[in-house]
């Protein structure tokens, strides 16, 4: 890769450490030092911004950032269209509806699901296809204290573990979809980048 380096925005948060430990067995090392948000990685092969999970899809969208690296679930409320390179073999969670352990799931309120959640795109959608009405109540994180507080008895949220709604005695009622990481791009920057975008997706999917 002669060219001037990728431009790749990674997600603050939970899947950080997994990306720059996946790319390190791959050769490819860096850090953001002094709490600067953007890096170059030794090689040169990769100019890398670090930003809010919930904003990648705006900086690749508008072709700030060239590729990401994204878990469906925000991609999916962004409502971007960008191509999906690569699956990544870590940062998979499940999308879920959850409420107290003991709740049979049922229609509250006239037959109307009352629902907290930080992903209303994806709840709007996934409960109008199966003719579900549902009355959605947006909030930005810690969505397990809704039913614990009395806010709605029902939640859509990420589980990974499981640990955060067995510590408020909740459960998962249904799982609605599964969740992964990919490597994506912004369908225009691919178009141009693509001989050296291929090189990098070669790269990320080695054995380490
Ligand atoms: C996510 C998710 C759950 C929790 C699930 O929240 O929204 O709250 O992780 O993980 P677990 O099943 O391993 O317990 P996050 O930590 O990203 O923060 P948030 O509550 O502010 O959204």
């Amino acid at each position: 890769m002669n060219n001037q380096p990728l431009t790749l925005a990674l997600p603050k948060g939970r899947l950080e450490k997994d990306v720059q430990a996946h790319l390190a067995a791959r050769g490819i090392n860096f850090s953001f030092e002094n709490r600067k948000l953007v890096a170059q990685d030794s090689q040169g092969l990769l100019r890398i911004m670090l930003v809010k999970n919930a904003d990648l899809p705006v900086y690749v969208h508008h072709g700030i950032a060239g590729l990401g690296i994204c878990g469906d679930d925000v991609l999916y409320e962004s409502g971007y269209d960008f191509f999906r390179l690569s699956h990544l073999p870590f940062g998979s969670t499940k999308m879920c509806l959850a409420g107290r352990k003991d709740d049979e799931l049922q229609s509250s309120q006239g037959g109307v699901l009352r629902v907290a959640t930080k992903f209303t795109r994806f709840t709007r959608d996934y409960f109008h296809n199966q003719d579900t009405a549902v009355e959605m109540i947006k909030l930005n994180g810690s969505v397990e204290l809704a039913p614990v507080l009395g806010l709605a008895p029902y939640i859509v949220d990420l589980v990974e573990t499981g640990s955060t709604l067995k510590a408020n005695n909740l459960a998962v009622l249904q799982v609605l979809q599964e969740i992964n990481v990919h490597l994506i791009a912004n369908p225009a920057y691919y178009k141009y980048h693509y001989k050296q975008v291929d090189q990098f997706v070669r790269i990320l999917e080695q054995e380490a």
